[in-house]
Order: C-alpha cells, then structure tokens, then sequence
C-alpha cells in the first residue's frame, strides 16, 4: 500500500457534500422533479389482525385529480413467489408483499395507494376511502407469548447464533459466593430519522425506470424492484445520492418503493410515494425484549458464571433476528457461561435493525447487571470490568484483530475524573440534585465487506472515484474523497466521488458499520491499481525520466508522477495521458474478507462510556450533565464525521435510556404515540456536554486501510452508562427502559 496519509487521510475534514446540504442543493428522494408527476398516498388498515371484507372507494374516486385507486383486487403485477420479494438483508420468512391479499397481519399495513394529480388530492381522497374488515384477535403485547417462545431458525438469518454453553453456568452460579440475577425490559423503540421515506420513480418510456428512493443500499433496493417486477436490471437505475438518516430502517426495501414503481408501471406515468411520520411507525422498530441476566463472581470480582437470556418480539411473517445475548459470552473473561436467545411472534409489522442491533439491548443488560454486581462486591464499577477484561474472543477462541479498550477505559476516566466519584450512591450531590456517575463498555463489530470500486484519472490531472455506497449522514462521500485525494497527492477539489447509484461498481447497504473500511478499502485499492496503470505508462514513454524506477520508488502528487528520491525527475499526468492518447484512465478495486486470517482473528470496535446525572431529589427528573466516550475503532480516517458519528450514537443511547419507546394500546393493536409530540426523543435541551476522544489503535488485519466502523459504537453502551448514573445518584436501579420519572418514583431504594 502506498500512501504517504498526511495531506488528508487523518484530518478534519469539513463535508464536502456540507454546502450542498445546507443549502438545499443536495435532492432527496421526495424532492426530484419529473414531468406529470402523480402522487401516491397510502392508506393503512386500522386493525391489527383479520381480513378486508370490502373496501368502499366511491367518494374516494369522485374526487377531482383522483387517477387511479390501487387495492389488493386490481394491484399492479407482481412477484407471486416469496422468494422474489426476498432483499439481501431480509430474515427467514415470508417478506411482506403490500396488497397482496385481504389478509391484514398488523395494524397500520397499507390497504390501498391513492393515485392523484397532486399529493393533497391523494391525501383528501384516501380519507374517504371505508374499509370493512373481520377482525381477528391478536396479540401486540409480547409478555403474553413469552410462554411460546422460540428458538429461530439459523438458516439464511446471517446472525450468529448463542455460542453453545460453556463450562458449567448453573453450577459456578450456584457455588459462587457473590451473585446477583436481574430482569431487564428494553421497550419498543422506533427510528425516526429526519428524512422520511419516499420515492420518486420517473417512467422513461421503453420499460425504463430511474427511481429515486430513500435506502441505505441502491442496490438492493434496484434488486428488489427488478425481483418483484420481472424487470431486466438494465431498465432500473436506482438512486439514492442523499439519505437524510435512516439507522438501519432503510436497510431493506420500504412499501413506498413498490408503491411507486408499481404504479408507475400500471400508469405508465412517473409517480412519487411519501411515507407521513405517522407511517413511519409502521415499517418496522427495534423489538420489545426480555431479559434475564445472571452474574456470579468470587469475591476478588472475577467472574464466575455468566448467564443471558432474551425473549424478542418479531412478526407472524419473519423471524427477524438479532445478536443480543452473544455479547455476554466475549465481552469479558469467564469459563462458565450460558445464553439463549428466542423470538415471540406478536401482530406488529416485523421488526427492523435499528442502530447497533442487538448490541444496544443486550449490552445494555449485560452492563446494567455488572453494575449491580459491583455494588454487591463492593468494588468500584470501572476497576470490575478491568478485573475481567477478555484478552481473547472466548465465544469463538479467535484472537481479537486489535483491542485497545484498556486505552479507552484510560483515557475516558481521566478525562471524565473517575477517581473522584464517591463509591456509594446518594454520596454526591449539587446543590438540590443527586450526582451520578455510571460507566459502561461498548462492543460492536469491525466488519469488513465484499465492495467494489473504480478509479478514474482525467486527463487534466483530477480524479474521480466510485462506489455504490450510500451516506446516511455518515460521512461517506466525504471520507471516499479523503482517500482518493490522499492517494494521488490532490487538493480535495480535485477529487470527485461518485456513490449512491445502483448502476456503480458493487456495494453492500450501507449498514453495520462496516462502509468505511469495506467501500473505503475498495477506492484505495482502485487507486493503488491506478497508479501502478499511469506507473506503467510513464516509464514506457520515450526517454521517461522513471524508466529504471519501480513502482515502489515512486510516488504520485500535484499531478504528477515522480521519483520519491529525486521528486525533480518524473512526469505531468497529463503529458503522460496525451502520449498514450488517453481522455481518462480506469481502474478496479475490490475488496473481500480473508478467509484464512477469519479462522484465526475477529474483529470488534471497544468503547468505554461515562455519564453523569444529576437527578431532581425531589421530582426524579433527570438530566444528562456529561457523556466522555471513548472508542477504539482502528485507523479515523476523519476525527471531524468520526465524532459526529459517536455524538449522534450517544444522543441516541439517551434517548434510549430516558425517551423512547413505541407505546401501543394492546386492545387495539395500534401504536398510540405515532408522532413527534409524543414519541420523545431528545431535544437539543435533553443534550449537554459530550466528549468523544479516539485512542490511538493500529490495525492491519482487521481492513486494507486499517480502519474500523463508527456508525454503532457510539450507541452502544451509552444507554447502560446512564441508567448506572442513575443508580449511583439515586440509589434506585430501573431495570425497564426507557427510565422515565414514574418508574424512578416508583422504584425502591436499595441502598
Ligand atoms: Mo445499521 S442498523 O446496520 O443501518
């Protein structure tokens, strides 16, 4: 690899998509034009279970603009099959097909789309439309089928399963001196990014579509559309230039898409499909979760046995899955360990990753039950996750790539002043609010992924890189340009990088974290091909300065091409170019995991997260006064995006901890708080201080460039931190998340 990383790689790079966002010049899905542009709105059913017995669309259709009404006895062809709706990231199951028949399996599922010459009329006529249903009984409220629970099927779920057992839990549990055994409750939570889904799907004439959509990957989401409509992946460009946030709910395919182009298709006409916020709600949420956790140590604070089991909710169509309990099996040392995982089928819309899924439960629970074992051992919380710090990951006996999560525990609690906190809790306090100060480890993957990309050089020296990545606000278009920029010497406005098309060299979505170090890889490796191509070139020229000279000893800068020893002899890209009659050159990168170095290493981004509370003795209203996080996440090839990645992560971990959560009325199914007003996630007034610092983390087995993801790590944890801060100032543990005023009244002293 040659890469001298010290013009860009590194630095704090402001966004170069920052002016274009700002200033309303960047498009979203919604907002791209189209000539006679119809506007669907979807109209959902309002019960949770049964089935439609008719549906009265007469006052509907009299409304002036009113183009067409779809319903599930004339939708549009499409895929009969499930396995053609399957995207590449969809769980075990039967995918959900959007007015596929009259059966109803959650409340809120689109029973007809609106098809109008405005969005108002589409929207003014959807009101009118009356369904009459047979209902159903059901069940939304996952306490009553945690009775028949089940373990989930592996196949096709991409999630690791629980390790097997190892030693023997129950028996150390039942031998150890100190113990404690703990239920925990995270609630249903429900990604609200700023940008709500939409598309936009321009009918080109001939069979061809462009399709805007909102996604975090263009092309699953174009594979999904050529799936379900039997259409040739050259008649769909899929792009998705801008997503305004989406935390893993734009993974898979969203209804608005198959919305958009199936009446496209049937009205040969563009059409443009918006989810509302309320909608939002309905497409999909981080799983309602039961946990039990059992921890024992002996009385120095090594753990003993450690045992986790969660019940999650998923749909009656999929089995959607997630990591929760596997963490508790690597995330510190212990010989004796027992997790389970299971899933209870509820009458909701299948649940969806949601930002470090998995993680962000079951660490939550982990962290908060290690907390409580602290106090029985009466040693200091951070000094107890040092005591049994995991040198290896014991779920799998693979050596970590790189963990410097020592570091990070370090430096966060010096930087947070650790050693000052009083042991015992109630033991500070500020004037007439209780201080709290809790900690928690974070974990999350360092995935690396097959990714594609391409180089391209000009002839007037720029450069243009691409992949078919997607920046949901973290930073990609930002951090491809940094690479492509480093690696040929150039000002980063020379430097152009394409992402977010489908018809770009392949991608993953965009998801676990894993797009800086995979698509990352795959420009640096397009570039390191590049230059080896204009290497060559140049020393086959005619009397070429670089004709003795291995590619090694040179180096690539300012648009040219020179000899690292004697910078004077070398050549302009551009004379290069003209003599071997070229406009531009291209080259491929690719990048895959190593098999080989899998058997032996695996890979996670660490953190350590500190919070203070400061709690109303009174009223138990909390405040978050203070987050330190520190992360281990290999090579930051931004601190600037890199920070806003983990702030963003830890604003959401306190929305966790005190905001959210999906309230549903269970006699109806139907999910009451659907809306901003009531859904609360943190303000700028709920945010005070919060301070990210990155420990420096060599590795180079974990991607080419050394780099982890950001996108999780900051989320996880976070949550665990607070809920102990909150112990510590109150003396009062609330196991259900999120931990609003009422469970903290109601909850008992303990100490
Ligand atoms: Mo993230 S939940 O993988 O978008």
């Amino acid at each position: 690899m040659s890469s001298i990383e010290q013009l860009h790689v590194g630095r704090p790079t402001n966004r170069v998509d920052g002016r274009l966002k700002v200033t309303g010049q960047a498009q979203y899905a919604a907002e791209y034009p189209a000539n006679d542009l119809l506007y669907g709105y979807i109209v959902d059913s309002t019960i949770a279970a049964g089935r439609i017995v008719s549906i009265d669309l007469a006052a509907a259709q009299r409304m002036p603009g009113v183009v067409e009404i779809f319903t599930h006895e004339n939708r549009g062809k499409a895929a009969w099959l499930d396995r053609k709706w399957r995207d590449e990231v969809a769980p075990p199951g039967h995918p959900f097909r959007p007015l596929h028949s009259d059966r109803i399996l959650f409340d809120g599922q689109p029973v007809a789309l609106v098809v109008a010459e405005t969005f108002e009329a589409a929207r003014d006529a959807a009101s009118l439309i009356r369904v009459a249903y047979d209902v159903d009984p059901h069940c939304t409220e996952l306490e009553r089928k945690r009775n028949e629970a089940y373990v989930p099927p592996k196949k096709r779920s991409g999630i690791p399963p629980p390790p097997d057992p190892r030693g023997n839990a129950e028996q150390a549990f039942a031998d150890a001196p100190v113990k404690i055994s703990r239920d925990y409750r995270v609630n249903p939570e429900h990604h609200n990014p700023m940008e709500m889904f939409g598309s936009t799907c321009v009918y080109e004439g001939d069979g061809k579509l462009t399709i805007y959509d909102k996604t975090q990957g263009s092309q699953n989401a174009q594979g999904y559309v050529t799936s379900v409509f039997g259409l040739g992946s050259d008649d769909v460009r899929l792009v998705n230039h801008y997503v305004g946030g989406a935390f893993g709910s734009g993974l898979r395919p969203q209804q608005q898409l198959f919305f958009a182009v199936m009446a496209s298709l049937e009205l040969k006409r563009s059409v443009r499909v918006t989810l509302t916020r309320a909608q939002m709600f309905h497409i999909g949420y981080r799983p309602d979760t039961y946990q039990m956790v059992s921890l024992a140590a002996d009385r120095d604070g090594r753990l003993q046995a450690i045992m986790h089991d969660a019940v999650a909710a998923t749909s009656h169509y999929e089995d959607y899955q997630e990591a929760v309990v596997n963490w508790s099996g690597m995330m510190y040392h212990c010989d004796n360990v027992k997790l389970t995982y299971q899933l209870a089928k509820l009458d909701t819309a299948t649940p969806c990753d949601m930002r470090a899924p998995g993680a962000v439960i079951g660490v939550t629970a982990l962290e908060c039950a290690l907390d409580e074992l602290s106090y029985e051992l009466g040693i200091d919380p951070l000094e107890l996750r040092r005591i049994n710090f995991a040198e290896k990951d014991e779920n799998t006996n693979k050596e970590f790539t790189s963990k410097a999560l020592m570091e990070c525990y370090r430096a966060g609690a010096a930087a947070f002043g650790w050693e000052r906190r009083a042991p015992k809790p109630r033991g500070m306090k500020d004037g007439r609010e209780l201080v709290g100060w809790g900690v928690s480890t974070g974990m999350w993957d360092a995935f690396l992924q097959k990714a594609q990309a391409s180089a391209t050089l000009k002839d007037d020296g720029t450069l243009e890189v691409a992949t078919a990545a997607s920046d949901i606000g973290t930073g990609t278009w930002t951090i491809l340009t940094q690479i492509g920029a480093e690696a040929f010497g150039l000002p980063l406005d020379d430097v152009k990088a394409q992402i977010g098309d489908s018809s770009l060299p392949m991608s993953p979505v965009e998801g676990g974290s894993w797009t800086a170090a995979s698509n990352g890889s795959a420009v640096q490796a397009a570039c390191d091909a590049l230059k080896q191509s204009l290497f060559k070139l140049a020393s086959k020229m005619a009397n070429s300065p670089l004709a003795d000279a291995r590619f090694e000893d040179v180096e690539v800068r300012d648009r040219r091409i020179f000899r690292k020893d004697d910078p004077a002899r070398g050549l302009a890209i551009a004379e290069i170019m003209h003599a071997a009659e070229l406009h531009e050159l291209t080259e491929q990168g690719k990048v895959s995991p190593s098999l080989i170095q899998m058997m032996k290493y695996i890979s996670y981004t660490h953190s350590a997260v500190f919070a203070e509370v400061h709690v109303d003795e009174d009223l138990d209203v909390v405040r978050v006064t203070r987050v330190v996080c520190a992360a281990a996440a290999g090579k930051i090839l931004n601190p600037k995006t890199a920070r806003s990645q983990i702030l963003g992560g830890v604003v959401m971990g306190i929305g966790m901890a005190l905001h959210e959560e999906g309230m549903t009325d269970h006699r109806l199914g139907k999910i009451m708080n659907a809306n901003f007003g009531e859904y609360h996630i943190p303000a700028h007034a709920d945010i005070a201080d919060i301070e990210v610092i990155f420990v420096d983390e060599k590795d180079d087995k974990v991607s080419p460039i050394g780099v982890k993801g950001l996108g999780e790590i900051g989320i996880v944890g976070a949550a665990a931190a607070v809920a102990n801060g909150i112990y510590h100032a109150t003396g009062k543990r609330v196991r259900d998340f999120p931990i609003t005023i009422d469970k903290i009244l109601n909850a008992p002293l303990l100490s």
